[in-house]
């Protein structure tokens, strides 16, 4: 029998945090990466994981194109896209000016869209993998976050309505909804106090996730295992979106 050909992924926002983390994890599952961000951090995380960089901000135009270029460039063949490029920090919807509705609204969801349509002629047919990266704040109500949480609430649709679209070719499309997970992104908050009694104290498992406990759903979304699994947003949240615990001090298991 001939020797499946190595799986191949692009990645976006692989620099640091999750994006990192699915680049360590998907090389570790055997598959060869392009690593995608605008920071030239890129190059050295590359370097360190043993994947391809490629400096790139995903939401200029015609960003898709050229990150389908550089992955056939270097490996001949784009299985896998992780969506996992984002930003954080948006303010409540009174607080938030034309701009930031725009740039959220923009990063978060538009240039997913962009570049997913612009690399999905080159996945293989069947077998493509898409994978989004979509937020718990997305799903449930948090007030303080607005375009953001739109943002990712539109990931979340985008990844059913696209997971519709495509599956009859045999390319699946999932996401993941983390919850509060140990990043720059979230590292202000995770000192805030207010936060974490808001946050993370109600979280069932009480504490924040890791790079590497995301990573490991969207290696399993990306894999073969996977191959029955289509439009689906699963949470890596310790179980904030299915259970409120109450503070520790009236932890008492009484109603
Ligand atoms: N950390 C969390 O608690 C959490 C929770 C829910 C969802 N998420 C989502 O997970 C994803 C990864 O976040 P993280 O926590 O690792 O954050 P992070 O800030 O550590 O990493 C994000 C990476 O994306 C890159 N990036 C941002 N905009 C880009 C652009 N336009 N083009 C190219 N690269 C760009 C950044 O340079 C950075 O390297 C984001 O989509 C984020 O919204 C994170």
């Amino acid at each position: 029998m001939p020797d499946r050909p190595v799986r191949t992924a692009i990645v976006t926002g692989a620099a640091r945090g999750i994006g990192a983390a699915v680049v360590q994890r998907l090389i570790d599952d055997g598959a060869r990466v392009l690593l995608v961000d605008r920071d030239p951090l890129v190059a050295e995380t590359a370097a360190r994981l043993g994947g391809v960089g490629l400096q790139q901000d995903v939401a200029e135009a015609g960003a898709g194109v050229l990150l389908a270029q550089a992955a056939l460039d270097a490996f001949g063949r784009i299985d896998i896209l992780v969506n996992n490029a984002g930003i954080g920090g948006s303010k409540a919807l009174a607080a938030s000016d034309d701009a930031l509705i725009a740039r959220f609204l923009d990063v978060n969801l538009a240039a997913v869209l962009r570049v997913t349509r612009d690399i999905l002629p080159h996945l293989p047919r069947p077998g493509g993998r898409i994978v989004n990266v979509a937020s718990t704040f997305g799903i449930a109500g948090y007030p303080g976050t607005t375009a953001y949480a739109v943002a990712k609430g539109g990931i979340a649709q985008f990844t059913r309505q696209l997971a519709s679209e495509v599956a009859p070719e045999g390319i699946t499309v999932n996401a993941v909804a983390p919850g509060v997970i140990e990043t720059a992104m979230t590292e202000g908050h995770r000192r805030n106090p207010v936060y974490l009694r808001a946050v993370l104290e109600p979280t069932p498992l009480r504490r924040a996730g890791t790079p590497g406990e995301v990573a490991a759903v969207i290696g399993f979304l990306a894999s073969n295992d996977a191959s029955y699994v289509v439009g689906q947003v699963i949470a890596v949240d310790g179980g904030w979106l299915v259970g409120r615990y109450p503070p520790p001090e009236h932890e008492t298991g009484d109603a």
